[in-house]
């Protein structure tokens, strides 16, 4: 960890460059895949869209003005698990990225939590991701379980 605490602020569109910067870094490291630029160059505008989103909140860790890590938050309107329930939305939680110097620390979770917070805050009761192999420890000890989806590549 640095010196100082990172604080954390939703994003806004002014953010555009920075956050993308941070995305391509984390798409770089669980790469890299023949994925890897082909999403390149569509970040950008998903960036965009998503800072333009009243369903997206991404939210961004700072030290001295420096970016050091995001997660980003989605309220899907479609859940298909819970489709049937009065209230179908749920929580998606998505590109959470903390810059190397300052892992380990906490600040991976505070980021998480900033999502749950919101969707708490927008009476969205649960909250769903899909874990990168290596980081399925980290989701584990914030209370995510596995659970009934199961994955097949088609081609
Ligand atoms: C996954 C990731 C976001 C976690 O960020 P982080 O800031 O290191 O997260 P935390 O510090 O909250 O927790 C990480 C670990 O540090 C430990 N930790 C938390 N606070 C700590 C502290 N004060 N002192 C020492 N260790 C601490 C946690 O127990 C956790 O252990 P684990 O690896 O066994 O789960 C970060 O490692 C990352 O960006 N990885 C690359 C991208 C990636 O995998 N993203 C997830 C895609 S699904």
């Amino acid at each position: 960890m640095g010196e100082r605490e990172p604080s954390i602020r939703i994003a806004t569109p002014a953010d555009e460059a920075i956050v993308s910067e941070l995305m391509q870094r984390l798409v770089d490291e669980l790469g890299p895949t023949d994925l890897s630029d082909k999403l390149r160059a569509k970040l950008g505008p998903d960036v965009a869209a998503a800072l333009a989103s009243a369903n997206v909140h991404i939210f961004l860790a700072e030290v001295d003005g420096e970016a050091v890590g995001l997660s980003r938050g989605d309220i899907l309107t479609a859940d298909p698990i819970f489709r049937l329930r009065d209230d179908h939305r749920c929580g998606y939680v998505d590109q959470m990225y903390v810059c190397p110097a300052f892992r380990q620390s906490g600040l991976g979770a505070k980021l998480l939590r900033c999502c749950e917070d919101w969707f708490r805050d927008e009476g969205v009761n649960h909250a769903l991701l899909h874990a990168a192999p290596r980081a399925v420890r980290f989701y584990a000890r914030e209370g995510y379980l596995p659970n009934r989806e199961m994955f097949k590549r088609l081609f």
